[in-house]
């Protein structure tokens, strides 16, 4: 462990970066810092530090659960969720950079969510502080499915030997940073995914050059029997390149192909496996599914909270 890089002052943009003992460190990290959440108590770990969020795109889980983590080690928040009431937003649409040499200033980690892929990337290249992508574009989530495997882990106690079956939309950041993350692990992907949303070809190559062991699948009625874990996202989908998508009345239904059901988890599904799914969810994860037991996606709500006080914390120096 003594060759391991720190964390200090490290920026948080992509899975790709991280290997295997880094992951282990933050949930080790997040294990620590849980009881904070657990018992809903605030300590005072970051108590002199300020975190800024920068969201220039909608959240409900990824902002708040970071700026909860903040507010749960005593640190203090500030920022925006609406990119239409900066200069970002308005007649000036002010660039990253000078908005991001602004935020340096008053803050000491910035949370950025936005709906360019790479502008976290462009964001750290003139921050002095750490950034953290919180989602870009079509491109990574690392806070998202660092959530997702410190779940996958403390449930399963191992990450090796699991068979993950990802069901969606596989232009999606989540799906880009699960199967990176899965280079670092004996896993293997079963990749289920409208034609129209199937991997590109350049990320294929990527998987390939580091030598991510998955398979494309027809359907999750095909594969679902092989699962550990099961790993969704919608295919009713947002455009990930707008600032926002409204809703609207034809946004259309989940194919079979692509739904997870109640009846084929009693079917099909080993009886171990668990279901994780970001969310928000449209139909292809109905609701009656929360009620088995292979639901794990609010305890994976929960651990969001603990991952992101894990990577405040070492990114601020707080802990090793
Ligand atoms: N999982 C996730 O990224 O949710 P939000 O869009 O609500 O942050």
């Amino acid at each position: 462990m003594t060759d391991m890089r720190s964390f200090l002052g490290r920026d948080i943009l992509s899975l790709k970066d991280f290997e295997r003992d880094e992951f282990f460190q933050v949930f080790s990290v997040a294990d620590e810092l849980r009881h904070y959440a657990e018992k809903r108590r605030n300590g005072d770990l970051l108590t002199s530090k300020t975190l800024l969020t920068a969201f220039y795109q909608p959240s409900t889980r990824t902002r708040l659960a970071t700026e909860a983590a903040m507010h749960r080690l005593g640190g203090h928040v500030l920022g925006f969720s609406d990119a239409k009431m900066t200069r970002a937003g308005d007649f000036y649409q002010e660039s990253i950079k000078d908005t991001v040499h602004m935020l340096e200033y008053y803050g000491d980690v910035i949370a950025m969510r936005h709906f360019q892929q790479g502008a976290p990337a462009e964001a750290a290249k003139w921050a002095s502080v750490p950034v953290i992508n919180c989602g870009d574009g079509w491109g990574e989530h690392p806070t998202q499915v660092l959530t997702d495997l410190y779940t996958t882990w403390k449930h399963f106690g191992t990450l090796d030997g699991l068979r993950v079956l990802c069901v969606g939309d596989m232009r999606m950041r989540t799906m880009h940073s699960i199967l990176y993350a899965m280079s670092q692990f004996d896993m293997e992907g079963l990749v289920v995914c409208p034609p129209e949303m199937s991997l590109l070809p350049e990320f294929k190559a990527e998987l390939d050059e580091r030598n991510v062991m998955y398979r494309e699948v027809e359907s999750v009625e095909k594969c679902i029997a092989e699962a550990d874990v099961i790993y969704m996202e919608p295919v009713v989908q947002a455009d990930y390149t707008k600032s926002r998508d409204e809703a609207h009345d034809d946004k259309g239904q989940t194919p079979a192909a692509y739904k997870v059901t109640r009846q084929l988890l009693r079917d099909k599904a080993k009886r171990t496996s668990i279901i994780l799914h970001s969310l928000p969810r449209m139909d292809e994860l109905p609701p009656d599914v929360d009620a088995t037991r292979h639901a794990r996606y609010w305890f994976e709500a929960f651990n969001g909270v603990a991952m992101r006080m894990a990577l405040l914390s070492l990114v601020l120096g707080a802990v090793e």
